[in-house]
């Protein structure tokens, strides 16, 4: 059960970056967990709008080692006082060093990772085949009300 007490009093975000739609489904299942919108921060040139939250959630699939660079540069360009706390999560092939690499990003400008979470995604026609898939989403919304609970608003 979603505790939307709690929801109405914290402000959730979520952002994305997904080149083949894999990040895309977990973002919006967190997102609709959350009753939120997710963001690709790929989208409208990357101008989107940007006010200060509780819990920022930030996905992506990973690419030779690594995050999305659209993803890289829009943790690089955040600004320090969006927020305390932050979740990373994403999808990958085989080994998730992408999640790391954000997880020092954000902690580098002084936010608070409170948890991180990955699964594999589908690549080319056979490798993790139909991943994420309603299982994952389901881990997914799952982990998201976790990281909302740990969340305190003061
Ligand atoms: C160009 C390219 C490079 C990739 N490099 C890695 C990698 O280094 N490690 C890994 O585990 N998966 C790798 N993958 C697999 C993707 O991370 C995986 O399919 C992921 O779910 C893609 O997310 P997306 O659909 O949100 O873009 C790569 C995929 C592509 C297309």
């Amino acid at each position: 059960m979603v505790d939307t007490g709690r929801m109405q009093k914290t402000r959730v975000k979520v952002f994305y970056y997904s080149k083949s739609g894999n990040t895309k489904k977990v973002a919006e299942a967190i997102a609709a967990e959350m009753k939120t919108d997710a963001i690709n921060v790929a989208s409208h040139g990357g101008n989107y709008e940007m006010t200060d939250c509780d819990l920022l959630f930030v996905g992506s699939g990973v690419y030779w080692f690594r995050a999305g660079n659209e993803m890289v540069k829009f943790l690089e360009t955040l600004a320090p006082s969006v927020g305390k706390n932050a979740v990373v999560f994403g999808t990958h092939g085989s080994r998730d060093d992408h999640i790391a690499q954000m997880k020092k990003i954000l902690e580098g400008k002084g936010l608070k990772v409170i948890g991180e979470w990955s699964c594999p995604g589908q690549e080319y026609a056979m490798v993790n085949r139909g991943r994420p898939n309603e299982e994952d989403l389901k881990e997914a919304k799952e982990f998201a009300r976790r990281m909302l609970w740990k969340v305190e608003v003061i």
